[in-house]
């Protein structure tokens, strides 16, 4: 740094010696203030991007969780607003309200907006399914690209194009998921959607996103294998595809199959296709509610540590999204029953999941 201090230094707050730095060395003082504090100011100073995913209604009711979010990240994630389904639930009958509203809330606070996602089996409208199965019209998923991709031109440069498209289970060889996308188009529908998301985002980097790939056992194994084998033949095609997003939903049911180097290994064969990686959709689901807070957030704290020392060490990964910001709005709560698994607790303060997320930027940093 300019005046011979270490980042880490810096980082650690060596240079915070309150007094003296202030009247001796304005400049000092000066960094001594800027020391990054949320997530996206260790997010920036480590050049990658931290950010969450939200919720439209969430941002108009909440002044709270719309501080949070705005001091917190860098990247927001519509949860549900960009989903076929809420766009046009109803042929011709489009609606971009939520989506808008985060867009907007992203430009008033210099942040970008995620596209997340484009093509997704759960997302496909009732009306898009049938008419598909009816005749595989390629035009009908092109006009859907074609009404929201350059809508977000201004806000959005990444997009999760396909979503979720690997499923061992189903039993084919490539591992695909067998979809109304699949079922009308064949395996060739992931091509076809990154060169039509790139047609009409031409500088925006294009994603695959999955799950299910974070542990140690026969069926995630499968997953990791597909994944890379789709990434290779998506190359090879000469597809347009730019990055891919882990989506990081772990499990403490799970948690005894984290193996460190199974995950990094994997993540370094995405990283060496010259891929992009973002951890999309981090979050700690809990085994146990019953125990002590302290337990559970320790428990969580780890989990979220221990894969984020692996997943930050490999320099493909340029930023992390959890999946959401508060566990006031979890996905992962059930009636009357919150999970404690996000960086900022239901009352929005920092649980042990948070301290991981900066000790891990922090590494990056230094
Ligand atoms: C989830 C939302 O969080 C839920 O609120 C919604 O009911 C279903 O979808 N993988 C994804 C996300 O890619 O879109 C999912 O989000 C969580 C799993």
């Amino acid at each position: 740094m300019a005046d011979g201090f270490s980042r880490r230094q810096f980082l650690s707050g060596a240079l915070a010696v309150p007094g003296l730095l202030c009247a001796a060395r304005p400049a000092a003082a000066a960094l001594v203030r800027a020391r990054p504090e949320t997530l996206q100011e260790m997010a920036g100073a480590a050049h990658m991007l931290f950010g969450s995913a939200v919720w439209a209604s969430n941002l108009a009711d909440d002044s709270a969780y719309r501080t949070a979010l705005a001091r917190q990240c860098g990247i927001v994630t519509p949860e549900a607003e960009l989903n076929w389904v809420i766009l046009e639930p109803q042929r011709g009958r489009l609606d971009f309200t939520g989506a808008d509203s985060i867009a907007a809330f992203a430009k008033a606070t210099t942040k970008t907006m995620h596209g997340h996602s484009l093509l997704w089996h759960l997302s496909i409208p009732d009306w898009g399914a049938e008419a598909l199965a009816e005749q595989p019209d390629w035009g009908i998923v092109r006009r859907f690209l074609s009404s929201v991709v350059p809508r977000y031109g201004e806000v959005t440069n990444t997009w999760d194009v396909v979503n979720e498209a690997i499923e061992p289970g189903h039993g084919r060889a490539d591992g695909l998921r067998i979809s109304p996308y699949l079922t009308a188009f064949g395996p060739d529908y992931i091509r076809r959607a990154f060169e039509d998301a790139h047609m009409f985002a031409p500088g925006a980097t294009l994603f695959l996103n999955e799950y299910g790939l974070e542990y140690d056992f026969p069926e995630e194994e499968a997953r990791r294998a597909a994944v890379l084998r789709l990434l290779k033949s998506l190359k090879r095609s000469g597809a347009p595809v730019g990055g891919f997003g882990l989506q990081g939903h772990l499990d403490l049911a799970k948690q005894e199959h984290f193996n460190a180097k199974v995950l990094a290994d994997f993540l370094d064969r995405v990283g060496a296709l010259g891929l992009q990686v973002r951890i999309s959709e981090l979050d700690v689901k809990e085994a146990d509610r019953n125990s002590p807070i302290e337990r559970r957030d320790a428990l969580v704290g780890d989990a979220a540590a221990r894969f984020l020392d692996i997943a930050l060490a490999n320099r493909a990964v340029g930023s992390v999204s959890c999946w959401g910001i508060s566990d006031r709005y979890s996905w992962l709560n059930e009636p009357g029953v919150i999970n404690r698994g996000l960086p900022l607790d239901a009352e929005f303060a920092p649980t042990p999941f948070f301290a991981a997320l900066k000790s891990a930027l922090a590494r990056r940093i230094g």
